[in-house]
């Protein structure tokens, strides 16, 4: 009877709150497939901060995020206790890989509070912390000599951090609309688990939002990497209307649209934030194979609402030096025909949803 009122066990949501717009999907898991079963985007203008209701009273930032998600899962008819995966935007955590000595774990606990001072400003009782260790180096071995006390075992041990009022924060939101919170994690992971999942090799994603930009560096499914920037597709648009001296509206129109603005030879607009985007890439990629000369990347995706500018693979894959290509967070999941061309539009800028509803059915499998 309980699991009747906890909803249905095998049907997972993922909610990605962007910054332009929240959106929800519903995975199902049987037969060993992941099955679309109800997905929604609502967009949210939240360009001013406060704003006049008919009553004349002030709705808050807050006020209007609950009242778009409330909306949007009401018109998607989603049944109370459904178990919903969140994420929490890449730009509010941090992702990073840290050296030790080998050591037992009291002493790592410790030892990993210690170096991730180094990494977060703030009081450290504000954010929630995991590690993980992800690999056993032995430096003696990796030399080819016996460096005494200088080499010996080390750990490479992933630290994720985000602030507690942003989880919160979320976690106050989804149980707000009736649906049972069962994990809230970085957007980067769901990023990695749509795109890339357990696909062994190394890739290289670059997810470009409204606000910001995710960069990703994965190693056999590991992320090792994580940069954001402050640059998105807003960016991009303003960046249009100014050259063009047209409204932010025309310009977005005008961006969306089907003309390829930055890779022809005589009228390329030249677009700061891209450029921004390239050559934080090209850092990342270099410093990593400097450090690891016989990694080889095995690909790179776009990803992110702003991947479907015309002419961005093309762009990318110039700058970089490498086939770059859009990613595809749906290529693991059945869905009814009639849903293809919608989905077609949605593209990647789902991959974070998809992420999210993907590690319920992962955690599913694995009980
Ligand atoms: N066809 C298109 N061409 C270019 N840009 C597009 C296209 N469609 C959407 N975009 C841009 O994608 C952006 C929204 O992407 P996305 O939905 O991934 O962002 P978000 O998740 O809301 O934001 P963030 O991740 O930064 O918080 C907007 O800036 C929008 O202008
Ligand atoms: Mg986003």
């Amino acid at each position: 009877m309980l699991e009747f009122f906890k909803g249905k066990r095998n049907h997972f949501v993922g909610i990605d709150f962007g910054t332009s717009s929240i959106k929800v999907v519903e995975l199902s898991y049987e037969n060993q497939k992941a099955k679309l079963e109800n997905y929604g985007i609502v967009d949210l203008d939240l360009t001013s901060q406060f704003e006049k209701g008919n009553d004349n009273s002030v709705t808050s930032y807050e006020q209007r995020l609950n009242a778009a998600l409330k909306g949007l899962i009401g018109r998607m008819k989603l049944p109370n206790g459904l178990q919903s995966y969140v994420s929490i935007p890449g730009f509010s955590g941090l992702i990073t890989i840290i050296e030790l000595p080998e050591m037992q774990s009291d002493e790592l606990a410790k030892a990993i509070q210690f170096e991730a001072h180094k990494y977060i400003p703030s009081s450290l009782d504000e954010v929630a912390m995991s590690w993980e260790i992800i690999e056993h180096i032995d430096a003696n071995k990796q030399l080819g000599q016996n460096l005494g006390k200088a080499g010996g075992k080390r750990i490479k041990v992933l630290l994720v951090a985000a602030p507690k009022k942003d989880i919160e924060h979320y976690d106050r939101l989804v149980s707000g609309v009736d649906l049972e919170v069962s994990a809230i994690e970085l957007e980067t992971f769901s990023i990695a688990r749509s795109l890339v999942g357990d696909d062994a090799g190394n890739f290289f994603i670059i997810d470009i939002g409204s606000r910001a930009t995710n960069m990703i560096l994965l190693e056999k499914g590991v992320v090792m990497v994580n940069r954001n920037v402050d640059a998105g597709g807003s960016e991009i648009t303003t960046t249009i209307a100014d050259m063009m001296g047209i409204s932010k509206q025309r310009s977005e129109a005008f961006k969306t649209g089907d003309k390829d603005l930055i890779n022809s030879t005589e009228s390329a607009l030249i677009i700061p934030v891209l450029e921004l985007i390239a050559s934080e890439s090209k850092r990342i990629l270099n410093s990593y194979k400097e450090k690891n000369p016989n990694l080889r990347i095995d690909g790179i995706f776009l990803s992110g609402g702003s991947s479907k500018m015309k002419g961005l693979e093309q762009y990318f894959t110039k700058s970089l030096g490498m086939p770059v290509m859009i990613g595809n967070p749906w290529k693991k999941i059945l869905y009814d025909e009639k849903a293809k061309p919608l989905i077609d539009v949605l593209g990647a800028s789902f991959a974070v949803a998809i992420g999210l509803a993907l590690r319920g059915l992962e955690e599913y499998k694995r009980k």
